[in-house]
């Protein structure tokens, strides 16, 4: 019996590598998994294995081979880890230039509980823009894994790969998983509404 099927978009950083232990955790917890990965992802992960691991093609077109056209289950749950500096900025702008952002900005609208991981140095993450996608995402209910809340802060620069071995793969499931309530929407009040 499964807790739900959680989708995985991998971006081009050195943690994507370390994908499998999110997938065997979470099958561990008796979650499905499928991986998507941006194009440039491709060159950090070891694609064959994905797919045995997880049992899907791991995508990033919309076909998974010329001709055929897999659909991939309906996702319960969203985690976006590694993400790039890059990514993430297209995120919070919704930019939706290959299948793995094209996923995530309707998934984020079709209010799927999703996590972001960020994975990148210090010098990146103070930039402005980079500061307003977070707060953007956050005002769109997307969790964004990173502060010292979280414990997980950017590493500072030529540093990633000692930092890649912490990187919070248990946390962004517990995150994912343990998503909080709702809240139920507040009808507004109608302006013409009489008072008795
Ligand atoms: C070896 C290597 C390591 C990289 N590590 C990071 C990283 O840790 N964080 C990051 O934001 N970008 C990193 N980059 C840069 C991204 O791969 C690059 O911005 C890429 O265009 C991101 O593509 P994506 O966001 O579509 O996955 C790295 C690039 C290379 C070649």
């Amino acid at each position: 019996m499964t807790r739900g099927h959680l989708q995985i978009v991998v971006c081009a950083a050195g943690p994507a590598a370390d994908v499998t232990q999110l997938i065997t955790t979470a099958s561990q917890q008796s979650w499905t998994t499928a991986i998507t990965a941006t194009p440039s992802a491709h060159d950090f992960i070891d694609t064959a294995a994905l797919e045995r691991l997880t049992g899907h093609p791991v995508r990033s077109t919309y076909r998974s081979s010329p001709g055929t056209r897999r659909a991939l289950p309906a996702a319960n749950a969203l985690i976006i880890a590694p993400v790039t500096y890059n990514s993430l900025n297209k995120i919070a702008l919704g930019i939706a230039d290959n299948y793995a952002m094209t996923t995530i900005a309707e998934l984020i609208d079709r209010q799927v509980p999703t996590v972001v991981v960020p994975f990148v140095n210090a010098a990146l993450a103070a930039r402005a823009p980079f500061q307003r996608a977070l707060a953007s995402l956050r005002s769109e209910r997307v969790r964004v894994f990173l502060g010292t809340d979280d414990g997980w802060e950017p590493h500072p620069p030529g540093s990633g790969n000692d930092r890649q071995r912490a990187f919070p793969w248990t946390a962004a499931l517990e995150a994912a998983t343990r998503w909080p309530a709702r809240h139920r929407p507040v009808a507004p009040i109608a302006a013409d509404s009489k008072r008795a």
